[in-house]
């Protein structure tokens, strides 16, 4: 509790600075949290070129699937060398054997780190065992964490919740618990979201309970959940005494949040027009016609939050479909249209589930 009141007074200067994880330097403590659909190759390359983080998560892959996986083809296993060297693979499964495999192969092509998806709370992943259901068996839970750390020599990430129970003692207790025994079974690092799984993303995250983590263990905590300006930071930060901070939606609705945080950058009133029409390019350039337009849509409620009249904006670029009206669409929104576009600090949050 001392080192945080004293210390991240200043916080732009303490989350731009570097960090060790496993004895690897990472540039400074912003992370793109793991985000599937949205935080694929495209996205994070826009992202990187406004730089500000420290580390690029990728959405979750299956464990299963990682060992045969091809890069040319897969949607989600798939990277550009030039950011390997700042990017974790995150991985969901519920078979220690098969997490370790994965993680191999994500090694041995030179990724930066592993993460092990425990929060992911979607019904489709915790009905076979994986995401968060893990945070109901705690045994296997721990076992996969140390078969992993046999596995590979990379720093070992683990993202996860509060747990299931929405009893605040017992979910904070709870979480303190796996988080030792997460550091114990050979972890490097945690990312925590201080959300029970039943709550998905729709009450408030509890930062004060990142503080009872931070407190258990002695490996870096990253905080996560509902950083929407960098106020926030400063917020989590004093609250909860944590080592950095993991930001998700937020880096979609505004891809220079990093370095609007780490490096004080403001932008021109033009960059919503440039971000979108990066974004086609961008997906064009790494997917093909029908998969680009299919995963801008997913961007684009999230995108749209940003706006004052975001539902508007959501519904006029939901509605091309294929990528020459997505273009024709945004133009017409930007510069032509007699709309006054209105941006926000903080997004709406209808539109960011
Ligand atoms: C569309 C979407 C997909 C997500 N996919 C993943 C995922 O693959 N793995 C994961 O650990 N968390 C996933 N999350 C959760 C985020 O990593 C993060 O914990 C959550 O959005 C809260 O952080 P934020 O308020 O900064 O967005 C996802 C969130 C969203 C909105």
């Amino acid at each position: 509790m001392r080192r945080c009141f004293l210390y991240k007074d200043n916080y732009r200067d303490f989350l731009s600075a570097p960090i060790k994880i496993r004895g690897k330097e990472v540039k400074n403590r912003l992370f793109l949290a793991p985000m599937a659909g949205l935080g694929n190759v495209a996205f994070r390359e826009m992202v990187a070129e406004f730089e500000g983080f420290g580390l690029l998560f990728t959405g979750m892959c299956s464990a299963k699937a990682v060992p045969q996986e091809n890069r040319n083809i897969s949607n989600v296993f798939k990277w550009r060398d030039e950011e390997l060297h700042y990017l974790v693979c995150q991985i969901f499964g519920a078979e220690p054997k098969a997490m370790a495999l994965a993680a191999k192969r994500i090694e041995k092509e030179g990724f930066f780190g592993v993460d092990l998806n425990f929060g992911c709370c979607a019904a489709a992943i915790c009905k076979k065992g994986s995401g968060a259901a893990l945070l109901k068996e705690p045994e296997l839970a721990k076992n996969i964490v140390k078969e992993v750390r046999d596995a590979v020599s990379i720093p070992l990430f683990v993202k996860f919740r509060s747990g299931w129970y929405d009893n605040p003692i017992d979910a904070a207790m709870h979480a303190a618990k796996m988080a030792v025994m997460f550091e114990e079974a050979g972890a490097d690092a945690l990312v925590f979201h201080p959300r029970v799984a039943p709550d998905r993303r729709l009450r408030p995250p509890k930062w004060e309970h990142i503080k009872l983590i931070k407190e258990a263990i002695s490996i870096p905590v990253f905080g996560n959940g509902n950083i929407f300006e960098p106020a926030d930071c400063k917020k989590m930060l004093n609250i909860s005494g944590c080592d950095g901070i993991s930001i998700g939606r937020m880096a979609v609705a505004k891809p220079w949040i990093f370095s609007t945080i780490a490096n004080g950058f403001l932008p021109d009133n033009d960059i919503y027009q440039k971000t979108a029409t990066r974004m086609i390019t961008l997906l064009l350039k790494h997917y093909d016609e029908r998969t680009a337009v299919k995963m801008f849509k997913k961007i684009v409620p999230y995108y749209s939050a940003g706006f004052k009249f975001g539902h508007s904006i959501s519904k006029q670029l939901l509605r091309p479909d294929n990528s020459g009206e997505i273009y024709r669409v945004i133009d017409e929104l930007f510069t032509k249209s007699s709309q006054n576009i209105e941006t926000m600090e903080r997004p709406n949050l209808h539109l960011f589930l």
